[in-house]
C-alpha cells in the first residue's frame, strides 16, 4: 500500500499534487464563484464576523499561520493564529461575533477539541477544517471543510499540511467573496493560480534530487536553522518541526527580520542555514529584505542553503547551494516552498537509518491533553 515507495512519507509527499487538486476540486461554479456546501453557518452571520482565529497544533497551526497572511489581505478581517493548548487556557475574548477555525488532519486531537468546546462556549461559531470525515472535531464544530488529502498514515504531517493551507483559502477567498471583497481581480487570478499549483507542485517533486543529495552530505549536522518572511516564516518553522521529529537535530525556524534581534548570534562558520526566498514579483520589497539577510549570514560563515523562484539570479552571490521552485504568486508559494523542507527532513532522517514513518515518542493522533 505504499504505492512502490519506500516510505508511507515518501509516498504522501508524493501525493502532494493530488491532495491540493482533490481539496480544490469541485468547489467552484461555472462563474468561477466558490461554493463550500459543507458551510452550515448561514451567510448573514458571517457578514457579522468581526475577528477570526484560527486554533491547531503542530504543522495544522503552521497551516493556520500561513493562512493569516492571506484572509486579513483578502478579507481585511482580524486573524489571529493560536496553538490551541494555548488558547484554551488563557481566557480568550471571543463573542458570537468571532469565527474560530480548527484546523486539524486527525480531526481528534485532544488539545483543540478542548479549545473547540471553549470557543462555543463562548458563544463563537465554529468552522473545522480537517481530513478525517465524521472525526471528533467536525462533529463538535458549527461546519466543516473537508481537505481531500487522503488517508496520512505517516506520523509527521505533509500531504495534510498542503491541503490545510488550501483549504484555509478556499474559506477566505469565500469570506472575501461574501463580503464584498476589496480586490475581485485579484480573487479571481488568485482562483486561476491555485488550479495550477498542482502542477508545479509537481515540477517541484520532480527537481527533488538536489535537495536529496543535499541532505545526505548533511547526514551529521548537529544543528540546521531555517529562515524565512511573510508566509515563509511559517514555512521555516514547518521546516524545522519535520527535521527535528524525523531525523532528531536540534532544528529552528526564525522570522528573518528577527535575525539581527537575536538569533544572528548563533552563525558561526559552517552553520547550515536554510533561507526561504520570496518571490521577486512579490509585495514591497520582501524579495531584497531577504537576500540581505542572506548576505549577512553568509559573511559570518553560514552555509546557505537557499529556496528561491527559478531563474532568481539575485541570490547566486550569497547562496552555497540552490534549489529552485517554479514561479507563483507570493502568498501562494508556501504550497511549493515547503516541499523541499520536508524531502530534506525525510532523506536526511533515512541517511542516519531512521524509521521515517514511526519517529520515536510521537503518536498520530493526540488524544491526551
Ligand atoms: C507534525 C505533526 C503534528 C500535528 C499535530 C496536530 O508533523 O504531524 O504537529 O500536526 O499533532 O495534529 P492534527 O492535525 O491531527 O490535529
Amino acid at each position: 500500500e505504499k504505492g512502490g515507495f519506500p516510505s508511507f512519507m515518501a509516498k504522501e509527499i508524493n501525493d502532494q499534487p493530488a491532495a491540493v487538486a482533490d481539496t480544490l476540486l469541485a468547489r467552484t461554479d461555472t462563474a468561477g464563484k466558490l461554493i463550500l456546501d459543507e458551510m452550515n453557518i448561514d451567510e448573514a452571520t458571517l457578514r457579522t464576523i468581526d475577528k477570526i482565529v484560527i486554533i491547531a497544533c503542530g504543522t495544522a497551526s503552521y497551516a493556520g499561520q500561513v493562512a493569516r497572511y492571506a484572509i486579513e489581505h483578502w478579507c481585511r478581517i482580524p486573524c489571529e493564529v493560536e496553538l490551541a493548548h494555548e488558547f484554551r487556557y488563557r481566557d480568550p475574548v471571543v463573542n458570537a461575533r468571532t469565527l474560530v477555525v480548527a484546523v486539524s488532519q486527525s480531526g481528534e486531537t485532544m488539545d483543540t477539541i478542548m479549545a473547540v468546546r471553549h470557543a462555543r462556549e463562548q458563544g463563537a461559531k465554529v468552522i473545522a477544517i480537517c481530513n478525517t470525515h465524521g472525526s471528533t472535531i467536525p462533529r463538535e464544530s458549527d461546519a466543516a471543510l473537508y481537505t481531500h488529502a487522503g488517508p496520512e498514515i505517516a506520523v509527521a504531517s505533509t500531504k495534510a499540511f498542503l491541503a490545510q493551507i488550501t483549504a484555509c483559502y478556499l474559506l477566505g477567498l469565500y469570506l472575501a467573496q461574501l463580503r464584498g471583497n476589496k480586490f475581485p481581480d485579484e480573487i479571481a487570478n488568485i482562483m486561476g493560480e491555485l488550479q495550477v499549483m498542482p502542477e508545479k507542485i509537481q515540477k517541484v517533486l520532480d527537481g527533488s534530487d538536489k535537495v536529496r543529495q543535499i541532505a545526505r552530505w548533511m547526514a551529521d549536522s548537529k544543528s540546521v536553522l531555517f529562515l524565512g518572511r511573510h508566509v515563509g516564516f511559517p514555512v521555516a518553522l514547518e521546516g524545522a518541526l519535520k527535521l527535528k521529529e524525523l531525523a532528531y537535530i536540534h532544528a529552528e525556524g526564525f522570522a528573518a527580520g528577527e535575525l539581527k534581534h537575536g538569533p544572528i548570534a548563533l552563525i558561526e562558520p559552517g552553520q547550515p542555514v536554510f533561507v526561504i526566498v520570496p518571490s521577486r514579483k512579490g509585495r514591497d520589497s520582501l524579495h531584497s529584505k531577504v537576500v540581505s539577510n542572506i548576505q549577512e549570514i553568509r559573511a559570518r560563515g553560514a552555509r546557505t542553503l537557499v529556496i528561491a523562484e527559478e531563474g532568481d539570479t539575485d541570490v547566486l552571490p550569497y547562496a552555497d547551494e540552490v534549489i529552485s521552485v517554479p514561479e507563483c504568486p507570493t502568498l501562494l508559494a508556501p504550497l511549493l516552498t515547503t516541499v523541499p523542507l520536508q524531502i530534506f527532513a525525510m532523506e536526511l532522517a533515512s541517511a542516519k537509518g531512521l524509521d521515517v514513518d514511526q519517529p520515536r515518542n510521537l503518536a498520530k493522533s493526540v488524544t491526551v491533553e
